[in-house]
């Protein structure tokens, strides 16, 4: 039996959801949709690719795992990108973006690199999103976002946090070498940085808030004076310059039974 749930979500975004959806703060908002705009491709992109290695996969706990992973992604991607029609119908346009954005991912990343440079992005990918997860259920990120949107974040973290170790797994199935492994997050890290700002800023120009003071002062706030999200954010990533490093060795699968009624 594999320790990773794949469940079928249905999540309906029709009711009218506050334009600015996390507590009234167009920053907050907007990082996070921002996020919401890359996730489906970017998950995309990671199962077809572990989904190609599945048959390389020699030991069966992993291959199962990674079938778990698979069916986890897709259900990211699926109710993420349903949030995209509320976006549209607020009036943001994103079309330019997500051709960009394909063209990275699918015709750069997906086609030219080896196998072995893209699950080494794919583990790095995963060790962000695992800090994301980990801070949305640890310190209870949304308590002041919209339900559907709080539910909608709390069980994609928690689904993170269950399959964190895979990706990693399937990238050490196939090479452990070290210098692959950091060239790896850094790729990641460079691609989903670039992205989210980008979408982070696109969207702050279109909503015209982009040079609004108290935006900025909501920035500051959440990433560095009262969140403290970069902080954060970056003290997980140096774990993963251990040599010995592994993601199960971070103690927070017990937050995963937090929103367990997700099941
Ligand atoms: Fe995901
Ligand atoms: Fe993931």
């Amino acid at each position: 039996m594999s320790r990773i749930t794949v469940r079928q979500m249905n999540f309906d975004f029709t009711e009218a959801i506050g334009r600015y959806w996390y507590g009234n703060s167009p920053f907050k908002t907007h990082f996070f949709n921002s996020i919401t705009l890359l996730f489906p491709d970017g998950e995309q992109f990671m199962l077809r690719t572990v989904k190609r290695q599945l048959k390389e996969i020699d030991n069966p706990q992993l291959k199962q795992e990674a079938s778990a992973f698979i069916g986890q992604e897709a259900q990211h991607a699926v109710q993420h990108e349903k949030f995209w029609n509320n976006l549209r119908q607020q009036g943001y346009k994103f079309d330019t973006y997500l051709r960009f954005l394909r063209f990275i991912l699918f015709n750069v990343c997906e086609n030219q690199l080896s196998i072995k440079f893209k699950l080494a992005m794919i583990a790095g990918v995963e060790h962000f999103t695992n800090a994301i997860a980990d801070l949305v259920l640890r310190e209870e990120l949304f308590a002041e976002a919209e339900p559907k949107m709080k539910e909608l974040f709390e069980w994609h973290s928690a689904e993170e946090i269950e399959h964190k170790t895979v990706a990693y797994d399937v990238f050490q199935n196939v090479t452990k070498n070290y210098i692959i492994r950091l060239l790896g997050i850094f790729i990641a890290y460079t691609f989903v940085l670039g992205f989210v700002s980008l979408g982070l800023v696109m969207m702050l120009y279109q909503d015209k808030k982009l040079l609004n003071i108290k935006v900025w002062q909501e920035m500051i706030q959440f990433f560095f004076t009262k969140e403290k999200f970069v902080f954060k954010v970056f003290l997980h990533s140096l774990e993963y310059f251990r040599t010995n490093f592994h993601p199960s060795q971070k103690d927070n699968l017990f937050l995963v039974k937090k929103v367990m009624h997700f099941s």
